[in-house]
């Protein structure tokens, strides 16, 4: 495995293997690797012909400052992971390569990016749409890897790509989870033990919210309920729990449980803080 921190450097060895017609699989990452990550990358070895993975905290998508400071940086640890999966390239790139000036950038996504996260994180997807731009402009990956887990990332960076034209295919893998149901995230190793145990009320409300609906409860009503079982809990405080449609990310009030759902049409999503920590969570229905 070579780790590489400069555009130059990448891009002249995968030039080579691009000569060679191989296949780049790239997985985008902030670091604080998981197995969440780790499926990705073994999607991508499964897939592609050279495998990728860049590590870079974005300072861009922050729009909390000291959220970025807080982030965990396990750099070494996450390179004997990916070492492990047998991955082929790391991009560790600074600040500074990635941004040698301040960009002045700015996309405009429209509506899938003032609902959700993006009514919470301004700025945040602005952030997300500029380096994973960068990203496919250095690596000219054939192929890209996200998760589920970051719904409105992975609608955003979709549209980012038909509209630019980016010839790049996006893969999107599920969520991996922690035996209780907890999604992994690098957020995770912030929460003490009672927090830690709380967590899990993410993942137990969607399923329960789910099951609700298709017994015939109303969206509101189930809203509510959800509403009222964070406020009675003071470590938690609920941002959002809303019932969307996976592709378009429009907040819907209901689904109509006579007509065929297709299989993914709707998700539900939320954000909660957990003490300090933010976690976001879906469930696709
Ligand atoms: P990061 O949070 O490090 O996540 C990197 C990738 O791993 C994302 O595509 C994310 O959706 C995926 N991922 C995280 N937790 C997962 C889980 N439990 N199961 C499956 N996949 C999971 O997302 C980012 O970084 C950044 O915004 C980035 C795209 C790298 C741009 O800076």
């Amino acid at each position: 495995m070579k780790i590489l921190h400069t555009k130059n450097e990448i891009n002249l060895k995968l030039l080579e293997h691009r000569n060679a017609s191989k296949s780049i699989g790239l997985v985008p990452t902030m670091g604080a690797l998981h197995e969440g990550h780790l499926s990705l990358v073994h999607k991508a070895k499964g897939h592609a012909d050279v495998v990728v993975v860049s590590i870079f905290v974005n300072p861009t998508q922050f729009n909390n400052p000291e959220d970025l400071e807080k982030y965990p940086r396990t750099v070494n640890e996450d390179l004997k992971m990916l070492e492990k999966s047998g991955v082929d390239y790391v991009f560790l790139p600074s600040v500074e390569e990635m941004y040698p000036q301040p960009s002045k950038l700015k996309f405009n996504f429209g509506d899938l990016e003032t609902t959700l996260e993006g009514a919470f994180r301004p700025g945040h997807f602005n952030g997300v749409g500029v380096v994973v731009s960068k990203l496919f402009h250095i690596i000219k990956p054939d192929v890209a890897y996200f998760g589920q887990k970051d719904l409105q990332q992975v609608a955003i960076i979709r549209r980012m790509v038909e509209d630019l034209s980016f010839d790049v295919n996006l893969e999107v893998v599920p969520t991996v989870r922690e035996e209780d149901g907890l999604a992994m995230s690098s957020r995770n190793r912030r929460l003490n033990s009672e927090e830690r145990k709380l967590s899990v009320m993410l993942y137990e409300s969607l399923v329960w919210a789910r099951n609700e609906l298709f017994a015939g409860c109303s969206w509101l009503e189930v809203q509510e309920k959800i509403s009222h079982k964070f406020n009675e809990e003071p470590l938690a405080k609920l941002e959002y729990f809303e019932l969307v449609k996976t592709k378009s990310l429009e907040v819907v009030s209901g689904i109509d449980l006579g007509s065929q759902l297709r299989a993914n049409e709707f998700s539900i999503c939320t954000a909660v803080y957990i003490g300090d920590v933010r976690l976001i969570d879906n469930l696709p229905i």
